[in-house]
Formats: C-alpha cells, structure tokens, sequence
C-alpha cells in the first residue's frame, strides 16, 4: 500500500553521513548489496565528500517532515546508463515507502538527465527489491555476475 505516504527528497549533505552510513552497514542492506564488507567511518566519510562532489551522481534522502525514510542514488555511468540505488530505513521497510522514494527518484533523474536509460542491479534473492522495482516499470534485461540488471521502461 503506497497510498497516503508523501514525502520530498532532498539532496544529501555532509550531516547526513551518519544515517547514511547506518543505512549501508545496517545488515540486510549488506547482504543485499554488491559489496557486502562493513563500511569504515573513515573510508564512508571520504567516500561522501567524493560522492557529493561528483557532478554525475546524485545522493537524496526521503523525509516525511522530521522523519528520514531512506536515500536514493543516482550514479551516470560514463557513456553507459544512470543506476539507481535505494534503501530504506530499516524501522520503515514493508509499508510502501521504497515504491514512493522510488518514484520521486525517477522523476528526478528523467528531469536532470533526459533521455538516458536507467538502471538497477538486483540480487535474485532480493524479493522485496525485485518487486518493488517491478512495480516501478522496471524489468529485467540481463545478468552480471550474480546480479540481474533491470531497466526502466518509462
Ligand atoms: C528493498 C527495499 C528498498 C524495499 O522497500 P520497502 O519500502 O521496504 O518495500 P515494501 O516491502 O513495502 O514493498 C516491496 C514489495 O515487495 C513485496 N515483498 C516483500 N517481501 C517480499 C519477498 N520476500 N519476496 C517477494 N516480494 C516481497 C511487498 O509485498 C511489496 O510488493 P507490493 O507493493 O506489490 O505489495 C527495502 O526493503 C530495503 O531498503 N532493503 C535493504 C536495501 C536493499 O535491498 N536495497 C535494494 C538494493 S537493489
């Protein structure tokens, strides 16, 4: 059930790095990701400056006023599709909120960069994942290593 969830993305910032990095080492993320190691404090610091330096990637996160719900990213490959990446915050998963973010998401995405094609890497194991990004229009086109590419059919 999505309905009756609003909630605005806005772009992420340096203070946002605890949530962030709570989110990523946070254990079903882990197991669901293409890297599974636990993230540093150290080396997820480094990697947010960088990440929000990057004209080419994009970091939100969704909040419903006071509330964070989870992030989104977009990462434009060179040459090659932009990949969306989400999770939700774990006391919010299973109520709809991934499918909200994720729409919002992608409207942003077609607004920044027009025309290019998205993406997302999916593990098979990852049901709820599979499903919500189904919901979303998107559908699987090929396989790397053990994970399914999807792509948005807008
Ligand atoms: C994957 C994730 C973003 C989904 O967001 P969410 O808001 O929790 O999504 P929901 O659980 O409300 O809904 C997902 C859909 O999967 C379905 N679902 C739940 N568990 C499922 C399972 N084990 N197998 C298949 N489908 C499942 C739900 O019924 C729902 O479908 P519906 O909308 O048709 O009812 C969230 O669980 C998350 O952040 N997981 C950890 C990080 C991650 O895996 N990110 C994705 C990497 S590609």
């Amino acid at each position: 059930m999505t309905e009756g969830i609003t909630l605005t993305l806005r772009l992420a910032e340096a203070c946002d790095a605890d949530d962030l990095l709570a989110w990523r080492n946070d254990p079903v993320t882990r197991t669901n990701s293409r890297n599974t190691a636990e993230i540093s404090r150290e080396s997820h610091d480094a990697w947010l400056l960088r990440a929000l330096a990057d004209a080419n990637r994009r970091i939100w996160i969704a909040e419903r006023g006071v509330e964070r719900l989870g992030t989104v990213s977009a990462v434009r490959n060179a040459g090659g599709p932009v990949e969306l990446s989400i999770t939700v915050a774990p006391a919010m998963r299973g109520r709809g909120v991934g499918a909200v973010m994720l729409h919002a998401a992608l409207a942003e995405t077609a607004r920044i960069w027009p025309g290019d094609a998205i993406t997302a890497m999916i593990r098979p194991s990852n049901g709820p994942s599979l499903r919500l990004f189904e919901r979303c229009g998107f559908v699987a086109t090929d396989r790397k290593d053990d994970l399914l590419i999807y792509r948005w059919r807008n």
